[in-house]
């Protein structure tokens, strides 16, 4: 090697020096000619897998959208409905959910559907791929129902991200259908409001019979307080109605706001209040968060105002006190409207303070059955029976049975025994004077 060339190649300075020596070095040397190509190759791989990688983010982040649903969120079980429905998927995960229906013969039916369980899902909608992935958190646990959170992700493709709303939209659109003409019971679930059951099919209102004019003013009551709205908030008064139903047991109060809830196309919930474990603080709770477009039903109000005895007998008891429910009635303020219905049997043991206007507005006896109902009873049973209708009530108040002592309930109970035989119904008249027959 020429140094003298080299060094006369070089700019004269030390590092120009160095530096052209060491090309010479590599130039000449075959190993460090092949180490310094490996190298630059390394590193221009490492490179590239750096860029790809990027690349991907970045294609993941501008081309795919993703739509979290969280189980809190009501759309979530729709969705599991939907997609439980939904034939254009593979799932190799499913979970099952059973519901129960109990019928008003007592019977049971059980319907199971195949939701898709936790993991990976892929369907095709509207001509769009997307990935479902339903998480659930080892960790957290919704501490008012003891069920962990969970959520479902959908994934898809940037430019099919619009049709996230016509999905959430179908499958809203579907549990509505399915409870369309039904009423929906809800009851407590811990703090929660819970569907109990299949939605019911409605009841109609003319199928409960109450006595002369009392279902026309209730109802006329109803609607009226539900389109004054505006006379409300303009007055700056609570927009609430209390309604208190009180009379013997079996003469129709719970069937009848039942009923009344179909006809307004409401839903219902349901407390007992006689229900041990109803503490004051879920009982506000509970009803400062009903459910939209439902009647709060407050079953056995009278229960609050016997803790004395209960704690007597079976020591301490925990449940509603009287001004846990005075406090949750009147703490009840949300702009939405809200209607309470209260039963009780036991008008007498209610204290005045609950009775005042702003917590039951409205009362009513819901007796036992008048001559008017036993007729309305026997002819919605037995269409056109004009006149053995006459001769069964003539028998009835010859053997002095009247609205003090048979219910509309053992009416019914009558009745549905002697299904196709209005004769037969009127022969066995006496058994009425039994409230507890069993015997026919
Ligand atoms: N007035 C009525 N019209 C039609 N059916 C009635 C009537 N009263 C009672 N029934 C029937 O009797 C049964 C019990 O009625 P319901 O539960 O409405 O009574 P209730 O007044 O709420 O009783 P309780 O005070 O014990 O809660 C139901 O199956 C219902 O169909
Ligand atoms: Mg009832």
């Amino acid at each position: 090697m020429d140094l003298s060339k080299s060094l006369s190649e070089s700019d004269g300075t030390v590092s120009g020096m160095t530096s052209s020596v060491f090309n010479e070095v590599l130039k000449s040397n075959p190993y460090f000619a092949a180490g310094g190509g490996l190298m630059l190759l390394g590193t221009g791989l490492a490179v590239a897998r750096l860029t790809v990688m990027k690349g991907a983010t970045f294609v993941t982040r501008q081309m795919l959208v993703d739509l979290e649903i969280p189980s809190k969120d009501k759309s979530y079980l729709w969705f599991l409905e939907w997609m439980a429905q939904y034939k254009h998927r593979t799932s190799r995960h499913l979970s099952v959910e059973t519901n129960y229906t109990q019928h008003d013969n007592g019977a049971v039916s059980t319907k199971f559907s195949l939701v898709p369980g936790p993991g990976k899902h892929l369907i095709r909608y509207k001509g769009a791929y997307m990935l479902v992935t339903r998480e659930r958190s080892g960790k957290m646990i919704d501490m008012t129902n003891g069920t962990p959170f969970e959520t479902v992700k959908l994934t898809t493709l940037y430019r099919d991200r619009f049709l996230f709303p016509d999905l959430l939209d179908e499958a809203k659109k579907l549990a509505l259908k399915a409870r369309e003409g039904k009423t929906v019971i809800f009851t407590s679930w811990g703090q929660d409001w819970r569907p109990f059951g299949q939605p019911r099919t409605k009841r109609l209102l003319e199928s409960v019979v109450l006595d002369s004019g009392i279902k026309d003013e209730i109802l006329l009551d109803v609607k009226d307080f539900l389109s004054s709205g505006e006379w409300y908030h303009k007055r700056g008064i609570p927009y609430r109605r209390g309604y208190l139903l009180y009379g013997p047991p079996g003469s129709g109060k719970t069937s009848f706001i039942q009923a009344l809830a179909g006809d307004l196309d409401y839903n219902i919930c349901i407390l007992n209040l006689s229900e041990s474990n109803l503490t004051d603080d879920r009982l506000n709770h509970l009803m400062n968060n009903i459910p939209e477009r439902s009647i709060l039903l407050l079953e056995d109000i009278d229960a609050a105002f016997n803790k004395r005895d209960q704690t007597e007998e079976k020591g301490y008891t925990a449940g509603v006190t009287f001004s846990g429910l005075l406090n949750a009635l009147d703490g009840v303020a949300s702009a939405e409207e809200c209607i309470t219905f209260m039963t009780t049997n036991h008008p007498e043991k209610l204290d005045p303070a609950l009775l005042r206007p702003g917590r039951i507005d409205f009362k009513k006896l819901i007796n036992n059955a008048s001559q008017f109902q036993v007729k309305q009873m026997f002819l919605r049973f037995y269409e056109n029976e004009n006149e053995l209708c006459e001769e069964f009530i003539n028998k009835f108040a010859r053997l002095g049975l009247n609205a003090s002592n048979v219910s509309t309930a053992q009416l019914q109970g009558l009745f549905v025994y002697n299904k196709r035989d209005p004769k037969s119904a009127i022969e066995m008249v006496e058994t009425l004077k039994n409230p507890n027959t069993h015997q026919f």
